[in-house]
């Protein structure tokens, strides 16, 4: 299978949030039968962001139970402690705010030198112009379309112009980030996501909550490809 990371099209890439924690490997496997070619886990610590989720201990054993790649989208104070744990454990992806960070640039090549995909996100109220000065350091950029914190919130449509503006400065400056999505996609979002530049596509309720994963997914990607 190619790796998601070296696909040209768009991906989906359903996040675990909502799912039966009670039976984690069994979901793995189920999103993995489904189609499923990388996951996402949303690591919250319940300060950065009000809710707080998992953290090394459930990475670990969704590492353990997944054979496709992993991306930990950390949502936590002072992420910049922990990155080499989420590292060592295997996730090809550490995603990092860029709110969050006191050296943004030292944190993303702290990712790379732990053997992992560097990528920066952006919450809704942080402009695009913010991120411009660390895209050569990082291996991709997370816009969210949604305030981080929380599954099946409403797409927020400003993200549309965040990815244009991105892939514009992208073939501008050759740049080589993959550019992503997350928050309140579903089949009347993605398609927009997908033409404004984005290539990993988190979907988290639009999955989880479909009582056919495969459908889901089947139904998403081909909405993105159509659209690109
Ligand atoms: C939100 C998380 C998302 C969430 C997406 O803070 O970063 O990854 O799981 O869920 P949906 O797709 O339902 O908005
Ligand atoms: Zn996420």
């Amino acid at each position: 299978m190619t790796s998601v990371l070296e696909t040209s099209g768009p991906v989906v890439l359903p996040a675990l949030l909502l799912c039966d924690f009670g039976h984690l490997a069994r979901e793995v496997g189920r999103l993995e039968a489904a189609g499923a070619e990388a996951l996402h886990l949303d690591v919250m610590d319940g300060r950065f962001v009000p809710q707080l989720t998992y953290g090394p201990v459930v990475v670990k054993a969704v590492r353990e139970a997944a054979k496709v790649p992993l991306e930990v989208h950390l949502m936590i104070e002072d992420p910049e402690r922990s990155l080499e744990d989420y590292c060592r454990l295997g996730a090809e992806i550490v995603t990092v705010h860029l709110e969050a960070l006191a050296e943004p640039r030292r944190a993303l090549a702290a990712i790379r030198d732990h053997g992992a995909r560097a990528h920066l996100a952006i919450s809704p109220g942080t402009p695009v112009t913010r991120a411009e000065p660390f895209l050569d350091a990082c291996d991709g950029v997370l816009v969210m379309s949604v305030e981080p914190g929380f599954g099946g919130q409403a797409f927020e449509p400003q993200a549309l112009d965040k990815l244009a503006r991105l892939a514009a400065v992208r073939r501008e400056t050759g740049g080589r980030f993959h550019l992503g999505i997350d928050g309140g996609i579903s089949t009347e979002t993605i398609a927009a996501a997908a033409a404004a530049g984005a290539e990993l596509i988190v979907a988290g309720s639009a999955v989880i909550r479909s009582p056919d994963y495969a459908r889901a997914i089947t139904e998403l990607e081909a909405l993105a490809r159509a659209a690109t």
